[in-house]
């Protein structure tokens, strides 16, 4: 049976004591780590959250003591009383390694069955089953490290942005629901038959009208949800880092939030982090690195070959310059005899996922030069492009046609990341922050044949291109800026707009009538006919920053009771149907 607490009160915690804690009576909590019988001694080692200490039973020990201690199995919880000493065979690996608890008392405060993985650091056990147990995956101190550090990097975020006269403001959770960007979650109403909540994507429209209301300086932990496909940087619930700031310009946003960073990086891992960061133009972003959140640790960049194959008549790479697309190419230096051609077919099968037709490639290898596209080219042609690709012997060539800009930038920047990875480019030492700006206000949605807004509705033009609204929407900057790190977009802001009259030439731009924009955002249109300051403001994904600071390979790993690929929760079994009585509540078939 399971003994009670009771008279018992923890003094230290496990992985605290050292040896100046020796002659002190302690009392520890904590879960058998291990249980080691060695005859007439036996030893624990008891876990919490601080470590591993080490209980000692031997012949001075009460006899109930140590059978007790004899039938501990691993995961049991137990309380141990008794005072600290020196240990005769110390072990260094261990902070505690020096000292352990002779035990005077000892109750078994829970029992546990054999539990499906060790409870061990870095254990590869498969996530699925890890996920299944989390409660037991948690225990691991690894995770326990990472839940720790999360909360630490939160606490940092939420002192500085005090100090800099934020006020945290809570914004609902059930909305109505805004369709902008991806799916939303939906919430039946029980009162309102055939209606529905939405939850957050953001706290977007709120926090605009915070600003409205005078709140000046606003931030939110806010939990946001999207309906959308995950990935390993991606959870259909996850957190942000929000803020929004009145009587501001770009640069204010981003001195806030690199401050912000800078802050908790110091805090939490005592690292210096360089300010102001540096920014780059989204659209240089693209052509030099194919991506709007560029991974500067490495070289590789894209090289533009539409100026060296001008007049080719090779059709593939024509075609796409004639249709106002582009020729790009990158140079994976000195790897050519460890990048078989074998390999190099994989690679053209999986760029495309990426949109490429197919992967053209050049490879200058020791035993020999091997081309998929030279031999359709001039011998002007060909030199141009290895000139252009700065080609040496021992390089291989990637070239990517096609008539969407968006394939070639988007295909060769994923390759240039592969390739980095896949051959231990990246100089790994130090985090690489940068932001990137001047977003185009709009992208074409092909499918729906028209322009959508890239962030949202409400960000504001670059001054400079306001009057290209009407004419040639596609060429309008945002005053946008995104912060990225080491290829991750941490988090993205915009100024906003507060102008009505400009609002409503945005809303026309993206094809909505004055009555559908009415319909979506009209509490937001009206409210802002009631003085709404000049404002701006950013969010961070927390997950990402705690990721990405603390090291890990997906935000999973920093999340305490994630969802898998699916959508699903492995341990709750969410989502599950539900009462035929529920659903009658709530008006559903
Ligand atoms: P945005 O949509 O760019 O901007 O989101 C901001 C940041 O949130 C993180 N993020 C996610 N993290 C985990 N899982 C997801 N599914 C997910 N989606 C986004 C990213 C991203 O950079 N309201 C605006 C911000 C603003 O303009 O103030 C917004 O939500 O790190």
């Amino acid at each position: 049976m399971a003994e009670r607490i009771t008279g018992l009160r923890r003094t230290h915690y496990c992985g605290e004591l050292r040896p100046a804690d020796a002659g002190k009576e302690v009392v520890v909590f904590g879960w058998v780590q291990r249980q080691r019988d060695l005859g007439q001694l036996i030893f624990i080692d008891l876990r919490d959250r601080t470590g591993l200490v080490q209980l000692a039973f031997d012949d001075e020990t009460p006899r109930d003591v140590f059978e007790k201690a004899f039938a501990c199995r691993a995961e049991f919880v137990l309380a141990a009383r008794g005072p600290v000493r020196e240990r005769s065979s110390k072990n260094m690996d261990l902070p505690t390694g020096e000292i352990e608890i002779e035990v005077k008392e000892l109750r078994v405060l829970a029992r546990s069955e054999t539990p499906p993985f060790d409870i061990v650091e870095d254990s590869n056990v498969k996530e699925d089953l890890r996920l299944k147990y989390r409660y037991l995956d948690l225990r691991r101190p690894d995770m326990q490290r990472r839940m720790i550090g999360r909360h630490r990097i939160v606490k940092a975020a939420r002192d500085y942005f005090d100090k800099n006269g934020f006020l945290e403001i809570e914004t609902p959770n059930l909305i109505k629901s805004t369709p902008e960007g991806a799916r939303d979650y939906l919430v039946p109403s029980r009162v309102f038959p055939g209606k529905f909540f939405a939850l957050p994507q953001s706290p977007q429209l709120y926090k605009q009208l915070l600003m409205l209301s005078g709140f000046d300086r606003y931030v939110q932990m806010a939990r946001c949800f999207r309906d959308e496909d995950l990935r390993a940087d991606r959870q259909p619930e996850f957190t942000q880092i929000d803020l929004e700031m009145s009587f501001v310009t770009a640069d204010d946003v981003m001195a806030i939030g690199e401050g912000m960073l800078q802050h908790v990086y110091r805090e939490v891992l005592g690292v210096e982090i360089e300010t102001p960061l540096p920014r780059m133009p989204w659209q240089e972003a693209m052509d030099r690195f194919g991506s709007d959140k560029p991974d500067l640790r490495f070289g590789m960049e894209l090289q533009d070959l539409s100026a060296a194959l001008a007049g080719t008549e090779f059709r593939v790479f024509a075609q796409a310059l004639a249709e106002g697309g582009s020729v790009r190419g990158i140079n994976l230096k000195g790897q050519a005899d460890h990048l078989p051609r074998k390999e190099i077919d994989k690679l053209a099968e999986w760029i495309r996922a990426y949109g490429a037709k197919g992967l053209a490639w050049t490879r200058l290898a020791s035993t020999g030069e091997s081309s998929s596209y030279e031999k359709f080219l001039s011998a002007a042609e060909i030199s141009a492009v290895r000139e252009r690709l700065g080609a040496e012997p021992g390089d291989v060539l990637f070239l990517v046609a096609s008539p969407k800009k968006k394939v070639v930038y988007d295909s060769l920047g994923a390759l240039r990341c592969e390739l980095a990875a896949r051959f231990h480019l990246i100089d790994e030492s130090k985090p690489c922050l940068l932001w990137v700006t001047d977003f185009p206000l709009f992208e074409y949605d092909e499918e729906a044949g028209r322009y959508v807004a890239m962030h949202h509705p409400f960000t504001m033009p670059n001054e400079e291109d306001v009057d290209r609204l009407e004419s040639d929407p596609g060429s309008v900057r945002a005053v946008a800026y995104d912060i990225v790190l080491n290829g991750y977009e941490l988090g993205g802001g915009s100024i906003r707009i507060n102008d009505p009259e400009l609002q409503e030439r945005m809303f026309r731009a993206l094809g909505f009538t004055p009555e559908e924009a009415q319909e979506k955002f009209g509490f937001l249109i009206d409210a802002f006919r009631f003085g709404v300051p000049p404002h701006g403001g950013m969010a961070f994904g927390l997950d990402r920053v705690v990721m990405l600071l603390l090291g890990g390979d997906s935000i999973r790993d920093v999340i305490a009771f994630p969802k898998v690929a699916s959508s699903a929760e492995l341990m709750s079994g969410a989502p599950d149907v539900v009462d035929a009585a529920q659903l009658r509540d709530l008006h559903l078939q």
